[in-house]
């Protein structure tokens, strides 16, 4: 499969690597391409090993050491590693005898694995899917930062929304002398989206608007198409979307289902009134679904699904009478239409003097594509159909309170 941008990615990662020992954090969304970036760099010995939902005690790091080739003479502790990795015990020095006191073996577990990260170096260990991190890699990954060998890097990767334990903890342990670097790995943009879709389909498809660029949901979409199968929601987000829905507390999911329905990103109130739930319960349930990362704010106080193939997984998902409730909400708002918010007010104000989205844009400090989400949510409010429509109308407009 062809690699599609991110020279700057891979020219910071070089960069740090190139500098143990190195801890470095890759933060992003599933699909995005964290797994594949880290397969790109060339040149370098890596030891790939991953987290799993199941969370099995040591998975990642077992996973990434049976792959090693160990060098003569190691370091007699690395032994205690043999009933962990019987794939290469026979390259390892015989198992010391068994400790008494489980804290102590532990303790020589942990430091069996950071001498035999010693001998294999330079290398770089990877722990991938962080968010689903074990116990024990948790407080392993804690040690082996405290005193990495100076020719080991270590590189984690985790998506952001799924994180109970926050990295920030691995960080804290970090002594002075050991550099640690973060990356947010973002969405392929509209040129990068078209030129993957190029590579991957016969003709030229817009692929931007059902994936907003997160490379898993072009592939997905791709291959319905090319498969002649129309573009549907993808399996796999599917899945991950009825996931976390399930595991939403009922109020939050009721916020999440709201904002499926509705056309735009809306204001929690607005949100909260189609969902049919108070508004302080609503911003609580908001708040959840927001540290769960199915909702995010797409603008400034507005919040949506983060990309339309998740909005279209969330709506397919909708029992049928549910799905009545919410639209009867929609269809008969509890608010008034024609109330703007004081920033809708100020864009059409500005768009009433003849201005284009993109001077509206610098002149508020805001981005075009906010401003252009703020005049469609203008014009739908007020049941206009053009911009020119807002010279007649602006003047007249509520301020909400
Ligand atoms: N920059 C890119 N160019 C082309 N394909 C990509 C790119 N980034 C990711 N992909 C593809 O998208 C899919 C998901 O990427 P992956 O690295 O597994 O995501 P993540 O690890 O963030 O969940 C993979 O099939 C991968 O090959
Ligand atoms: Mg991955």
């Amino acid at each position: 499969m062809p690699f599609v941008g991110r020279e700057r990615e891979l020219c910071q990662l070089t960069g740090a690597l190139a500098r143990p020992p190195v801890v470095i954090l890759i933060e992003g969304e599933a699909g995005v391409g964290k797994t594949r970036l880290l397969h790109e760099l060339t040149g370098r010995s890596m030891l790939f090993g991953s987290c799993h939902p199941m969370r099995f005690p040591y998975g990642p790091v077992v996973e990434a050491l049976r792959e090693a080739c160990p060098p003569k003479d190691l370091n007699p502790i690395t032994g205690a590693l043999r009933p962990l990795l019987p794939e290469c015990a026979h390259l390892l020095p015989p198992a010391p005898p068994a400790l008494q006191n489980a804290q102590v073996e532990r303790h020589r577990l942990f430091r069996a694995v950071l001498s035999l990260l010693d001998a294999l170096g330079p290398i770089t260990l990877v722990v991938e899917d962080v968010h689903w991190v074990d116990q024990d890699t948790r407080e392993l990954l804690g040690f082996l930062v405290r005193c990495l060998p100076p020719t080991v890097n270590l590189v984690l990767t985790y998506r952001g929304e799924d994180l109970r334990h926050p990295v920030a903890e691995l960080l804290a342990h970090l002594p002075p002398r050991i550099d640690h670097a973060e990356l947010a790995l973002a969405p392929l943009d509209v040129e990068q989206t078209a030129l993957l879709a190029k590579h991957l389909l016969p003709g030229a498809v817009d692929l931007w608007p059902l994936t907003c660029g997160v490379p898993s949901a072009i592939e997905e979409l791709a291959r319905m198409l090319a498969d002649g199968r129309p573009p549907g929601t993808p399996p796999a987000l599917r899945d991950t979307v009825q996931l976390k829905l399930d595991a939403l507390p009922p109020v939050a999911r009721r916020m999440v289902q709201a904002a499926a329905m509705l056309d735009e990103p809306a204001a929690p109130k607005a949100l909260a009134s189609v969902a049919g739930i108070p508004p302080e319960q609503g911003e609580r349930g908001l708040a959840e679904a927001l540290r769960r990362g199915l909702l995010r704010e797409c603008t400034p106080g507005a919040y949506g699904l983060r990309q339309p193939l998740a909005r279209q997984a969330v709506r397919e998902s909708i029992t049928p009478m549910v799905r009545r409730r919410l639209s009867r909400r929609i269809d008969a708002p509890t608010e008034p239409l024609g109330i703007l918010s004081p920033r809708e007010e100020q864009v059409i104000g500005l768009a009433a003097d003849g201005l284009t989205n993109k001077e509206i844009a610098e002149s508020l400090f805001l981005s075009p594509r906010t401003v252009e989400v703020h005049v469609a949510n203008a014009l739908r409010k007020l049941g206009l159909t053009s911009r020119r429509q807002f010279q007649r109308t602006a003047p007249h407009t509520t301020r909400r309170t």
